[in-house]
């Protein structure tokens, strides 16, 4: 984010008055005198600020950058600028050297980070006025997470019909935590599973998160299906990241068919499974056999009422059969 912050100061009338130099008074006109503030910038981490000060005459005044962190009562001097252009300063906004830049009314910090996060200002004071103070700008910082992973739970091979978590989606030490939803397609999966947000263990002010994909009752519409993870964090800036995860669910053998390619002839068995099924025949004339093809020079010579008969059996029960017609075989329609 790099737009100015802010633009006006609004002159503190009653502060005239006074005819103030004096360092107490104008903690006191800081006090009486209602500052506005403005509407919060949100700034990632590593990332620029740039704030914007008014001042009549830069060269009779001496212009006070101002923080407040968030978590502390105290505000502490950010950096200032004096008459003829001289420039100083402070504590963290020095580090590293040259950090942060003042010029004029203007004044950019670099490299934000979390400590930077508060509130922001300026005030401009010189020996025939009294002080005025700048609107406060609240800056939030959020902190761009590690890049999301998921970690396979098991084997990678799940039974049908049996409650599984099969993954763990996760993003680490962002700010705020990111927020996860496993996909099935384009509809929010529907599980049982619970987002878990933790502290990061090296940072206070970062979080973890993690979701399971848990398959409440896989079926062979699972079967190597990839489901997503979205990954969205504000400091993605409205991109999504997704992750794919699918795994293999064991089935039992279904969709069995049997076909003759009536040139080459040869005769198939097909059936879906997972592992590949394996097959045997039982054939015209009750000759058995194995494998999914078998090449039949004769088969137009095999009595047409008989059956070709093919089991499909992958270890998992049940097994299935299928059985068709000689004649059927042949022709088909
Ligand atoms: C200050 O902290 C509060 C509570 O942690 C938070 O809600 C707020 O957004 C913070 N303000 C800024 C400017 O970061
Ligand atoms: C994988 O795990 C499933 C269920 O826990 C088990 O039934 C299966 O035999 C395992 N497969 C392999 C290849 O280890
Ligand atoms: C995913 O969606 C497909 C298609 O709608 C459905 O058949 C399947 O059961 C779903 N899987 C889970 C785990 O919800
Ligand atoms: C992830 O799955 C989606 C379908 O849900 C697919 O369109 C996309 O190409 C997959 N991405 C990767 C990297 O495999
Ligand atoms: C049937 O066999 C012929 C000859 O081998 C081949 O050209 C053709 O593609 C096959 N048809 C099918 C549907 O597999």
């Amino acid at each position: 984010m790099n737009k100015p912050a802010m633009e006006n100061m609004k002159p503190h009338h009653l502060c005239f008055l006074l005819l103030v130099i004096n360092s107490s008074l104008q903690a006191i006109c800081g006090q009486v005198f209602k500052q506005q503030t403005r509407d919060t910038e949100y700034v990632v981490a590593g990332e620029s600020i740039t704030f914007l000060c008014s001042v009549p005459n830069i060269n009779r005044y001496i212009l006070r950058w101002l923080f407040k962190p968030n978590a502390s009562k105290y505000r502490m001097d950010a950096g200032w600028i004096f008459p003829g252009g001289y420039v100083s300063t402070f504590g963290q906004f020095d580090l590293p050297p040259g950090r942060t830049q003042l010029t004029n009314g203007m004044f950019k910090i670099t490299q934000l980070t979390v400590q930077d996060e508060g509130h922001y200002w300026c005030e401009t004071s010189s020996v025939e006025t009294p002080t005025t103070f700048g609107d406060k700008t609240p800056v939030h910082i959020w902190v761009t997470p590690q890049e999301p992973q998921i970690v396979p739970i098991g084997n990678g091979t799940v039974l049908e019909h049996t409650k599984t978590t099969v993954a763990r989606c996760s993003s680490r030490a962002g700010k705020p935590e990111a927020k996860l939803t496993w996909m099935n397609g384009s509809e929010p999966l529907v599980t049982s599973a619970q987002p878990l947000v933790s502290k990061n263990s090296f940072s206070d002010y970062l979080w973890d998160i993690e979701l399971d994909l848990i398959l409440e009752d896989p079926t062979r519409f699972d079967h190597k299906r990839p489901f997503q993870c979205l990954i969205e964090h504000p400091a993605y800036k409205g991109e999504i990241k997704k992750l794919n995860h699918s795994v293999n669910v064991l089935y039992h053998p279904v969709n069995i068919r049997i076909w003759a390619n009536t040139t080459s002839l040869y005769v198939y068995c097909e059936a879906d499974g997972y592992p590949a099924p394996s097959y045997t025949w039982i054939l015209p004339g009750d000759i058995d056999s194995e494998g999914p093809e078998l090449l039949m020079s004769d088969l137009y010579d095999l009595p047409g009422t008989q059956w070709f008969e093919c089991t499909a059996d992958n270890g998992i029960p049940d097994h299935a059969v299928a059985r068709i017609l000689v004649d059927d075989l042949r022709w088909p329609n």
